[in-house]
């Protein structure tokens, strides 16, 4: 079992790339289903076909669905939400506006993912390649089982540990207090979407099972964009295995009032490789018209992939690595981007905290390290080691300061 996400800035070919690599699966075999997660879906444009928010078949062994997380939503938190909506009925909100604020941020997001585990887990397919909306709200749905982990805990435990123990007590005291007490199928419905969270993060950060391959184009805001995407990317744990440089115009061919841009396109397609080495960087040209139906799919395939299988590992590091040297442990963290400045280490009981601007990743640590204070964290090649002393514990001070090699 694969699966492939594609991401980066709008525009760039997402779509177009997602749907040419679900083909070539296909074609070669693997029983292949391809999720759109972009709200503004556009896989039927590409496919040129209709299709729902169940799976379609297209041809032999390749399916296609543009996940649509409402009707997930309205089933699976239809008791959460009845409960919030009364709550805010109560407090004078009218009844659509209650129901709307029932939807919390990354409600949407979380059911695609679901989704996810869904077909993962059904048997039906060897792959899985997702079509993901433009760089920032992919980032936020690959993010949110992090981002949520601790309010996620921090819920389940309040639930295990306050609301159900007291509730009945609580309701007998009086009707008001009991207006206010979650229903039993409530309290479970957040337990269990927390749960299958887990579950998912699981499933994305298995950097055997899982890879994300960036698109972009060569320009500057697109690179931009995808090297913050990569960055983050790496701070999460997701393992990309492959760039892909789309639309560059034919080097050979005359391109009329655009031979200006080849020249740009060049010099950018040079930064590229050396800025995302040693990653592999596939370049794709532009077609001379839309890339459009299974056919146009299926030759664009061929330029992505070769006779390659689309399956196959295209570079194999994994981004967050444990090493033992002698008495020093290292956790090391690729971010390939990141600039020194930004990043900020500390350690909380077995947690190791590793921010960059606003993001935040949470590291548990082995248990021979809980207790330690990190050493000063060194930022080289672009890898972030993390020493822990092993032998000297207590001299190192918790650190804040990066220095770069
Ligand atoms: N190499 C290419 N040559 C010619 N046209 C291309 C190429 N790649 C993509 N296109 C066309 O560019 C348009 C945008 O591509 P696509 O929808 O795949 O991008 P996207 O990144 O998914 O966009 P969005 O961010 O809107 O989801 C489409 O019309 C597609 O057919
Ligand atoms: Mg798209």
């Amino acid at each position: 079992m694969r699966i492939l996400t594609f991401t980066g800035k709008g525009g760039v070919g997402k779509t177009s790339v997602s749907a040419a690599t679900a083909v070539r699966l296909s074609e070669m075999g693997h029983r292949t289903l391809v999720l759109s997660t972009d709200p503004a879906h556009s896989l039927s444009d590409s496919f040129n076909l209709p299709l729902g928010a169940e799976p379609t078949k297209i041809k032999e062994n390749l399916h296609a669905i543009e996940v649509n997380p409402y009707v997930d939503l309205k089933q699976n938190w239809h008791s959460v939400q009845k409960y919030y909506t009364r709550i805010f009925m109560a407090q004078g909100v009218s009844g659509v506006m209650a129901d709307e604020m029932t939807i919390l941020p990354g409600m949407e997001e979380l059911f695609s993912l679901l989704r996810i585990k869904r077909y993962k887990n059904s048997g039906l397919y060897d792959a899985l390649v997702l079509d993901t909306a433009p760089t920032g709200e992919t980032l936020r749905l690959l993010s949110l089982p992090d981002t949520l982990s601790w309010g996620m805990k921090a819920v389940k435990n309040v639930n295990k540990y306050i609301v159900r123990p007291l509730s009945k007590p609580l309701s007998r005291m009086s009707d008001k207090i009991a207006y206010y007490i979650p229903p039993e199928e409530a309290i479970e419905s957040v337990d269990q979407v927390f749960d299958e969270l887990e579950d998912i993060r699981d499933i994305l950060t298995d950097t055997v099972l899982s890879t994300v391959r960036l698109v972009m184009n060569a320009e500057k805001m697109s690179i931009k964009e995808t090297m913050r995407a990569l960055t983050y990317l790496n701070l999460y744990g997701f393992k990309v295995d492959m760039v892909l440089v789309n639309k560059l115009l034919d080097t050979q061919e005359n391109s009329g009032y655009l031979e200006k841009w080849k020249g740009i396109q060049q010099k950018y397609l040079g930064e590229i490789e050396e800025g995302f080495s040693p990653l592999p960087v596939k370049k794709l040209k532009m077609y001379d018209q839309e890339i459009v139906g299974v056919k146009a799919l299926e030759l664009f395939s061929h330029d992505i992939y070769g006779d390659t299988d689309p399956s196959g590992m295209m570079y194999d590091e994994p981004p967050i690595k444990f090493v033992r040297k002698g008495d020093i442990y290292e956790v090391q963290l690729k971010l390939m981007f990141a600039n020194p400045v930004d990043i900020d280490v500390w350690v909380t009981g077995d947690e190791l905290f590793v921010s960059i601007g606003n993001q935040r990743k949470i590291i548990t640590l082995p248990v021979s390290l809980t207790g330690l204070e990190p050493g000063e964290a060194v930022f080289k090649d672009k890898w972030l080691h993390i020493p822990f002393d092993l032998e000297n514990q207590g001299q190192h001070q918790r650190t804040r300061e990066m220095h770069k090699a």
